[in-house]
């Protein structure tokens, strides 16, 4: 019989945490179940940072399905089967600190931890549950990335984001005559970028599954031109690359071994540069950034969050664990968490960034790839 469980966010925050959160707890509540928020992540399981969840009068669980942010924190650098510490004589030195982790699950008597993450997150909850933790995943990020689910929670929300974005730079740049460039998130795949290149309506967006080719990205812009339309918006993914080129990288962190340690971005630049250099007119790049992240969940994010929420307390009610809720054929489903980050490429469109990992990418046969073309906004191909 379920008693006890802990929720515990990780990764990139996203609008959508606490709409999930909310979901969990009063799901457990209808059902006399106790709830936990694990606090920053899988940094509080190592330190038994927990505290008790409620939608009581004066629960921390009350008023928080607006609230952007997660009110249990997260955390983007703790991968607790290779976690970096620094030892005695002051050297880093990476550490499996799972059995610490999972002795804490014990103590606690937490019957199922609830994991609200991307892919990182839902490897290391896959390799907990591999050890014998009871353990549901939840499909976060804004990147839409995860395998095997349609949809994540936070994704609608960015891609408002950009499409507002995008309205405001069309204005600006319809007045002077330029070039506006919008670099967006999304990491190796370009959801964001394409589902907002067509909520905003630009001419262009440039995406990591299709290479660019930057005469064709001119000649476009020229064309455009050509017809009285001196001004065009290019939506530009932070992980989008040249024919033959690489990714940009602003740089590296030091996240611990395990986890995605590249920082990208600065892509938007590169492209603005260049096509004023091809085309003569001036360009200018914005890059959006954090502001895909922050703020209040648009209405289909608090839906699919709530749904998921539910979802996730539905399972471990059945006691299925070492799974993630996913969206599946538009509708709520589960799937092994192994399918998820394993190395099963027998699921349909995946393929990481490593060899581990199991990314969900824009595939060309994809309705949106079709729609964008043809509706004339270029792919830089
Ligand atoms: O995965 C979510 C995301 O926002 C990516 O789109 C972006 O590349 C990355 O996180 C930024 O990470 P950080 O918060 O470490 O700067």
């Amino acid at each position: 019989m379920l008693k006890k469980v802990a929720i515990l966010a990780n990764g990139g925050d996203v609008s959508g945490f606490n709409a999930v959160i909310r979901a969990i707890v009063k799901t457990a509540e209808n059902h006399g179940v106790e709830c936990y928020g694990i606090i920053d992540g899988y940094n509080g399981l190592l330190k038994k940072q927990f505290e008790k969840l409620s939608t009581a009068q004066d629960g921390e669980a009350i008023g928080i399905l607006p609230k952007g942010g997660s009110i249990i924190g997260s955390s983007t650098n703790s991968n607790l089967f290779n976690y970096k510490i620094v030892n005695d004589n002051g050297e880093i030195e990476y550490k499996d600190m799972s059995d610490v982790a999972i002795q804490n699950i014990k103590d606690f008597g937490f019957d199922c931890i609830f994991t609200l993450g991307g892919d990182g997150t839902q490897k290391s909850a896959r390799d907990f549950s591999t050890k014998g933790v009871n353990i549901i995943g939840v499909p976060k990020t804004i990147d839409n990335d995860v395998a095997c689910t349609e949809i994540t929670f936070g994704y609608n929300t960015a891609v408002s984001v950009a499409m507002e974005a995008l309205d405001r730079l069309h204005t600006t740049g319809e007045t002077h005559h330029r070039i506006m460039v919008l670099e967006v998130m999304g990491r190796y795949a370009g959801w964001i970028a394409l589902e907002s290149a067509i909520a905003g309506g630009a001419d262009i967006a440039l995406i990591p599954e299709i290479p660019y080719d930057i005469e064709k990205v001119a000649t476009k812009i020229e064309n455009r031109k050509k017809r009285g339309k001196n001004f065009s918006v290019v939506v530009v993914a932070e992980g989008a690359a040249p024919k033959g080129g690489s990714i940009t990288v602003l740089g590296t962190r030091d996240n611990g071994k395990g986890v995605d340690n590249t920082k990208l971005g600065g892509v938007g630049q590169v492209v603005a540069k260049q096509l004023e250099e091809l085309t003569g007119l001036e360009a200018r790049n914005t890059t959006l950034g954090y502001m895909q992240r922050g703020g209040t969940p648009t209405a289909f994010d608090r839906v699919l969050s709530t749904k998921y929420g539910v979802k996730a307390m539905e399972l471990a009610l059945e006691e299925k664990f070492g799974v993630l809720t996913v969206i599946k054929n538009g509708k709520l489903d589960s799937v092994s968490l192994d399918d998820v980050v394993g190395k099963n490429k027998q699921i349909g469109a995946v393929s990481g960034n490593t060899e581990e990992s199991n990314l969900r990418k824009i595939t060309m046969d994809d309705d949106l790839v079709k729609t964008a073309r043809n509706i004339g906004i270029a792919l830089g191909d």
